[in-house]
């Protein structure tokens, strides 16, 4: 089973808000059909959640965010979600949307939900979530990312792959020349300070990365404006972007 990550670079404008790259989730999309082997999906918020996230002043961190951002976080996460959800269905594959609120009770992941999508995974359905603000208890809510819900199901579902799709080649050595780091096994601390942008979210990314490597499994950063190169590095094993081995791999 293969998880993939579509990061809200590459399926938003993130500079621009409420604007999605339909043209770029649509090739994205039509090379996923080229893929033989059970995936789930997982996406960002890009210039929808990310932004209304930022604009409320909502974090990871659980506390009493205001309401109106709540929902409004949500409602652009469903309609974000909706059209890639339309993108899946009119490129004829079956995508089984479940937002996070199916499997997370408070910050934790239901095992007996997460099992279950990779029965649904293998049965030919294709789930999709995505990152959201979510209900912690004690009338408190958090923004749960999407690169956190890679961990979160990673560590349940021992996919073979984890895949971070990206408006980049990778990761890079530093930002200026851009020289791009072909393989890491498992040493963080050269990259963590690599942040590539302003909101920090690669370097979330890095660190989320880092935690699923921890626990075994191999991390791959792919450029998605190039969805050819995650059809390579699951069909032929071939890495055109940043391999993270897992420790057991190592
Ligand atoms: C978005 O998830 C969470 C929300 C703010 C709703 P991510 O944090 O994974 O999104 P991107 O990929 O960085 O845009």
């Amino acid at each position: 089973m293969i998880l993939i990550k579509l990061g809200g670079s590459i399926i938003t404008n993130k500079e621009k808000p409420l604007s999605s790259r339909k043209k770029t989730i649509e090739n994205i999309v039509r090379d996923l059909k080229k893929i033989d082997e059970p995936i789930i999906i997982v996406h960002g918020g890009g210039s929808y959640g990310h932004y209304w996230s930022v604009k409320y002043g909502m974090h990871t961190q659980p506390g009493k965010y205001d309401l109106r951002g709540v929902s409004i976080v949500k409602n652009s996460m469903i309609e974000l979600n909706k059209i890639i959800l339309d993108v899946f269905l009119k490129n004829r594959l079956n995508p089984y949307c479940l937002p996070p609120t199916d499997f997370m009770d408070g910050n934790k992941p239901i095992s007996k939900k997460v099992k279950e999508m990779e029965k649904i995974a293998k049965s030919g359905l294709i789930p999709i979530t995505f990152g959201d603000a979510l209900w912690y208890g004690k009338n408190k809510t958090y923004i749960l990312s999407g690169d956190k819900i890679m961990t979160l199901l990673s560590k349940i579902l021992k996919p073979r792959l984890n895949i971070f799709a990206l408006n980049e080649d990778g990761l890079y050595f530093d930002l200026k020349t851009k020289k791009l780091i072909y393989e890491l096994k498992g040493q963080k601390p050269s990259i963590s300070g690599n942040k590539m942008d302003v909101t920090g979210g690669m370097s979330r990314k890095v660190e989320e990365a880092y935690k699923i490597s921890k626990n075994g499994m191999d991390v791959f950063f792919v450029n998605g404006n190039k969805p050819e190169r995650i059809v390579k590095a699951i069909k032929n094993k071939k890495y055109e972007g940043t391999l993270v081995r897992g420790k057991r791999n190592v």
